[in-house]
């Protein structure tokens, strides 16, 4: 038997990779075992239920209002001790979160071979997205397979120099998770309360927009909340202190926004599956909405998935308030705009990355890559 692990840690590494432990778990020959950080607590453990997945190892490090150096030490220390009592062949993480970079970290420190998933995604910017550009790179140089989503990643990874031999397309394990939740009979109580008019669904969470640029987000959404009489918000507001009090701030008391906490991914697919359009800062989510043909609003200056830009379906529009306000309100006016934003691209895949990536894996360490260095 060889020994995989899978580690990860926040919300959406547990939406993207627990498709991938399910996939790992049906191998015969594979020990495949799972180890979360904890960089966040509810949002995970909504996750790991949704998918029905129970951690082996739980590192269980989150804090309120965590530093990136505190949840840096602690995965890094952390995963030494759970590297030391596993002793996988092949460490699997995600993306581009602390999580990912310190485990690759302590992987690298311990020479044991990482498995990057969701590899080559780049802005060539280390500040924007904020820390995440850096964690994806490094991520990147320590890692032996890179399982890339796009060729526009791949040729990312192999303009860096590295090895082809080490890079896979496999599109995104984000549209396997989705391809699990949307039910076209799904209802909810705010379905209900969306009724009969035009649902817009709002995230925002980055490190980047915290401050005064999330207020100017919030703002923009009131204003067209405010202006048009038959739109209707849903914001799931994340547990971060910093953007919960911006949220109620800014939010709370206008009828027309409903505010939650974070939705479980099933009700949150099915309300992207049934929104007019979307406004996020979030990275996900730009992967989901081409697939569902769902127009999104990106509040970023810079986005590492063009590949939606390029389909149609996202438009950047920056964190003023008014060039937000403007995005939304000409999607709301301009019937042709929503038309050409709305139709359905497969830019991330078909549903079948974790087989790809399980499929290349299993081959790998029986071809004893593992072996070969390190
Ligand atoms: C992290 C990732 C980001 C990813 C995002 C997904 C880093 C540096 N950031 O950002 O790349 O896009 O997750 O959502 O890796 N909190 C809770 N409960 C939770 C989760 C978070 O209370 O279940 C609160 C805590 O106060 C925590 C704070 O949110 O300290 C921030 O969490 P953290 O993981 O540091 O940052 P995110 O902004 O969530
Ligand atoms: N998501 C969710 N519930 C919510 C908001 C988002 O399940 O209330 C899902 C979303 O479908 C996507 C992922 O969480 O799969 C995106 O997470 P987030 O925006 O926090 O992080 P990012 O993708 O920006 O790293």
């Amino acid at each position: 038997m060889e020994r995989v692990l899978v580690v990860f840690g926040t919300r959406p590494e547990a939406i993207k990779m627990c498709p991938l432990v399910l996939e790992l778990r049906r191998r015969e020959g594979l020990e495949t075992a799972v180890c979360v950080t904890a960089q966040h607590r509810e949002m995970l453990d909504q996750a790991l239920e949704r998918f029905g997945v129970r951690p082996d190892f739980d590192l269980g490090i989150m804090q309120e209002g965590q530093s990136l150096h505190a949840v840096t030490a602690k995965v890094l220390c952390g995963m030494r001790d759970v590297l030391e009592r596993y002793r996988p062949r092949l460490v699997f993480v995600h993306g581009d979160t602390t999580t990912a970079f310190a485990a690759a970290l302590a992987c690298y420190y311990q020479r044991i071979p990482v498995a990057h998933v969701e590899a080559g995604l780049r802005t060539h910017d280390i500040y924007a997205p904020f820390p995440e550009e850096l964690d994806r790179q490094a991520v990147d140089l320590i890692a032996r397979l890179h399982f890339a989503p796009t060729a526009r990643a791949r040729d990312d990874l192999l303009r860096e120099g590295k090895d082809p031999g080490s890079v896979f397309v496999t599109g995104n394990t984000a549209i396997d998770a989705l391809k699990t939740t949307v039910r076209p009979d799904y209802s909810s109580e705010i379905t209900r309360w969306a009724e009969g008019g035009r649902l817009i669904l709002v995230t925002a969470h980055r490190r980047e927009s915290l401050g005064a640029p999330m207020e100017r987000m919030f703002r923009a959404l009131r204003r067209v909340a405010e202006s048009f009489p038959d739109v209707r918000a849903v914001c799931p507001v994340h547990p971060n202190p910093a953007v919960r009090d911006a949220a109620e701030g800014i939010l709370g008391g206008c009828e027309r926004i409903w505010l939650t906490g974070p939705l479980d991914v099933f009700d949150f697919h099915n309300l992207m599956a049934r929104a007019y359009f979307i406004l996020t800062d979030s990275g996900g989510v730009q992967e989901e909405a081409p697939a569902l043909g769902k127009p999104v609003l990106v509040m970023r200056d810079a986005t590492e998935r063009p590949e939606g830009l390029e389909a149609g379906t996202a438009r950047l529009v920056g964190t003023g308030e008014d060039a937000i306000y403007q995005g939304c309100r000409r999607l709301l006016e301009d019937p042709a705009l929503y038309e050409s934003m709305s139709r359905a691209h497969c830019p991330y895949g078909n549903g079948t990355a974790s087989r790809q990536i399980a499929d290349i894996a299993q081959h790998w360490l029986l071809d004893g890559g593992a072996a070969r260095r390190g």
